[in-house]
């Protein structure tokens, strides 16, 4: 029997690869028999940052180009120069994405637009882009880098958790609306892991340890008299205070990432982003 896992002769387009979790996909992929690697990210540097990354861990066969996942024209493009410069896309990974930590009647409305570009009209975008080839070839895969969020809420991510969660749902619509072409979607919800979205914002140790003592499905802890609640500008990038371990919530079409990057630390594994 051939190795179902193999991804021998397959070109995969893994979005926002420069680094972080996308970059480490697409070295997996490769140890999996993949001939090409094709990654974007938004702009010159990260573009060149990921090069650079793509080198050092020996990776050869890699393409990288300059392309905003929420523009559709742009994105449209990109795609003719992929079918003309490295051939058809077998896998599409939709990883880009980004988070906003902000309580939500703070958050403007723009800001909450973004993470919703981003993080649920890009994957659109991007799978509408590629669909009619994979529907013509009768044959595809499509991931898409969704989040514990797209289960849960938490504390300030009320765009990404809304984002996340509509991820979700658009994965499983991309099942039911091409599986008959021969496409399969499934939706990866990672628990927390150390990459440079994550760092800026909380500290692994202080996460873990908030997230043990609490649980987001229990009531808030009424507060003593005379303690004052945090203002608004602490809780922008507090660590999250409530958060349950993914559970049984997670269906059959899940896969939780839990395998670190080399930017992660020990204590990295339980936060959600
Ligand atoms: N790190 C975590 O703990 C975690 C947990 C759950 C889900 N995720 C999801 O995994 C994916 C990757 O996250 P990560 O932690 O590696 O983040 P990261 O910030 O390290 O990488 C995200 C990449 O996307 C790129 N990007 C952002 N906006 C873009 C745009 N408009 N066009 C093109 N590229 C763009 C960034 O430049 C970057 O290279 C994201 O979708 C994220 O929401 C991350």
């Amino acid at each position: 029997m051939s190795n179902i896992f193999s991804l021998e002769g397959k070109n995969a387009w893994i979005t926002g690869a420069s680094y972080g979790i996308g970059f480490n996909i697409a070295k997996a992929f490769v140890a999996a028999g993949a001939k090409n690697i094709i990654f974007n990210d938004i702009n010159e540097a990260a573009l060149e940052r990921g090069l650079a990354n793509y080198k050092e861990a020996g990776i050869e066969n890699v393409h990288g180009y300059v392309c905003d996942v929420t523009d559709e024209v742009a994105v449209k493009a990109l795609v003719e120069k992929i079918h003309a410069e490295v051939g058809q896309i077998d896998i599409l990974v939709n990883n880009a994405g980004i988070i906003k930590r902000i309580p939500m009647h703070e958050m403007k409305r723009e800001e909450f637009q973004q993470v919703i570009d981003v993080d649920l009209v890009a994957p659109y975008i991007v799978s509408s882009a590629v669909l009619p080839e994979m529907m013509e070839r009768r044959e595809g895969k499509i991931i898409n880098i969704c989040s514990m969020m797209s289960e849960l809420g938490r504390e300030t991510v009320s765009a990404y958790a809304a984002a996340k969660g509509g991820l979700k749902m658009l994965t499983r619509n991309i099942c039911s609306e091409y599986g008959e072409y021969n496409i399969q979607c499934n939706g990866i919800g990672p628990g927390y892991i150390a990459t440079p979205q994550t760092a800026r914002s909380v500290s692994a140790r202080a996460t873990a340890a908030a997230i043990r003592s609490t649980v987001s499905s229990a009531p808030r802890h009424q507060r003593d008299a005379g303690s004052t609640r945090p203002n608004s500008a602490d809780r922008r990038c507090s660590s999250p205070r409530t958060l349950p371990m993914p559970s049984t919530a997670m269906s059959s079409m899940w896969t939780v990432v839990s395998s670190p990057t080399s930017e992660s630390s020990p204590n990295n594994d339980l936060s959600g982003c």
